[in-house]
């Protein structure tokens, strides 16, 4: 009899998981909390999202990650800070479209807490792992009651934006977790910082420990460039009501952008032959844009920034009249590269960096630009930046190449620059 019983209730209990990979919804509505065994699952099983144990501790979190990926990868947690203490918590929608992650005595321990709401809310786990509050019926994107993409742990997604919505004041940006069993707010943030020149700014606490440098049409000044790939474009985004960072992927491969704990800011993607993530770099891999590495950079930087603004308004006033060119980027040139190349690895050569007045602000002949761009040749040409075409020069050594920017500018002595090199393999 207690054998049969046990078997019966195993034939249910494989019944009941059977089903419920059947009826895996992507959303749920205000008549319907999910229970720490239940999960909702994306409408194509790319994310998921439900209670998880933070590492090796007990505690638990409501969050999302990866549906099909052997390697349990969490891209988002909703009560970072506020873990229950056991498996007894509960996520309940509201009548108003507020999300709530109650526990046993149904205390509020983290709510969506969105100043909007909807007549007929329903939550539902996109496939680009947003988990969105909307009003049935509604898909527009710029009514949604409240969406987790605003509001990122450590983990920024292909069409997740990190900056500033203007208008609303809203600031996305990215937080360390902790440890790997804590992900409650670590040490380091990674941010859009908008005055002036937007750029992204890492921090630990409140000291600096990198900056992107603006961005240039195609890519920010002071991160190595990557070779054009087949798996992200960077965007940016800077307009009067909104300015962000952001990314796409053309490939179906999971790819996902993570401040570390040990905070480094790292882009990762899925490799499937080796059931792994595999990492396509470290933004912060060129060790001259570490401030501490780099001396007085950081006081070069802010007075390069005034000056920039300053630059940029001549620009465009003068700009319809003269229309006068003048190389834009800090130069570097091969030389250089080689004796870093040739230093041994915390040794960083940047004599002629710190020997400048000013970081970004070199002055550069006319000829050399001439020459660099094979006189503004066409076939140098590889694009339209935000300032300017640009152009690409060859090394003569096949592993580095570099990008050059060019702009309407009033005098080359006092001309802006970007000069870009490839360390990226
Ligand atoms: C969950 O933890 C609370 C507080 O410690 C306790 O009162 C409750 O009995 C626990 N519930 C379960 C199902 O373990
Ligand atoms: C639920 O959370 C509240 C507030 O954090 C706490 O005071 C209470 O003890 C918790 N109850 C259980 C059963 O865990
Ligand atoms: C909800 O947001 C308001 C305004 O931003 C804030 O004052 C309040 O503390 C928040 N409440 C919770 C529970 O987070
Ligand atoms: C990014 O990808 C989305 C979806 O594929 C597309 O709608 C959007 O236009 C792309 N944006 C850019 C800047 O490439």
């Amino acid at each position: 009899m207690g054998k049969l019983k046990a078997n019966l209730l195993f034939f249910l209990s494989l019944v009941s998981l059977f089903l419920k990979r059947l009826i895996a919804v992507n959303t749920m509505t205000s008549a319907r909390s999910i229970d720490d065994s239940q999960t909702i699952v994306s409408a194509g099983h790319k994310f998921e999202l439900g209670f998880f144990n933070g590492g090796n501790s007990n505690n638990r979190y409501l969050g999302i990650w990866y549906k099909n990926l052997p390697v349990r990868t969490v891209v988002w947690v909703a009560n970072r800070e506020f873990p229950l203490v056991n498996s007894s918590g509960l996520l309940t929608l509201g009548d108003d479209g507020t999300l709530s992650v109650v526990n046993e005595s149904k205390s509020i321990i983290w709510s969506s807490n969105s100043s909007l709401t909807a007549k007929d809310p329903v939550a539902v786990l996109l496939d680009t792992g947003n988990f969105i509050v909307k009003d049935a019926g509604d898909d527009n994107e710029g009514r949604y009651i409240w969406q987790s993409f605003d509001y990122p742990s450590d983990t920024l997604l292909p069409g997740m934006k990190l900056g500033w919505n203007k208008k609303t004041g809203l600031n996305r940006h990215l937080t360390s977790w902790k440890s790997s069993d804590d992900p409650s707010p670590g040490e380091y943030t990674y941010t859009v910082d908008p005055r002036g020149l937007p750029q992204l700014v890492l921090r630990k606490g409140s000291s600096k420990l990198f900056r992107s440098g603006p961005w240039y049409g195609t890519q920010f000044s002071g991160v190595p460039v990557l070779k054009v790939n087949p798996v992200f474009t960077p965007i940016f985004v800077s307009t009067a009501d909104e300015v962000y960072y952001s990314y796409n992927t053309t490939a179906n491969i999971p790819s996902r952008f993570v401040l570390s704990q040990s905070g480094s800011v790292q882009h990762l993607s899925w490799n499937d032959r080796h059931s792994d993530w595999y990492l396509i770099f470290t933004v912060q891999q060129d060790r001259c844009d570490n401030y501490g590495l780099c001396g007085s950079y950081e006081r070069h930087a802010d007075t390069s920034n005034n000056r920039k603004n300053v630059t940029i308004a001549t620009t465009i006033s003068v700009a319809s009249a003269m229309i006068i060119l003048a190389l834009i980027g800090w130069f570097v040139n091969w030389k250089k590269k080689m004796i870093r190349d040739h230093q041994p690895e915390n040794q960083v050569t940047i004599s002629k960096v710190e020997s400048e007045d000013d970081l970004e602000l070199p002055s550069v002949e006319f000829a050399t630009i001439q020459v660099a761009t094979n006189n503004f040749s066409a076939a140098n040409k590889i694009g339209e930046g935000g300032f300017g075409p640009v152009y690409k020069r060859e090394y003569a050594i096949a592993s580095t190449w570099e990008t050059w920017v060019l702009c309407g500018e009033v005098s080359f002595g006092d001309g802006f620059i970007v000069h870009q090199e490839s360390n990226f393999e």
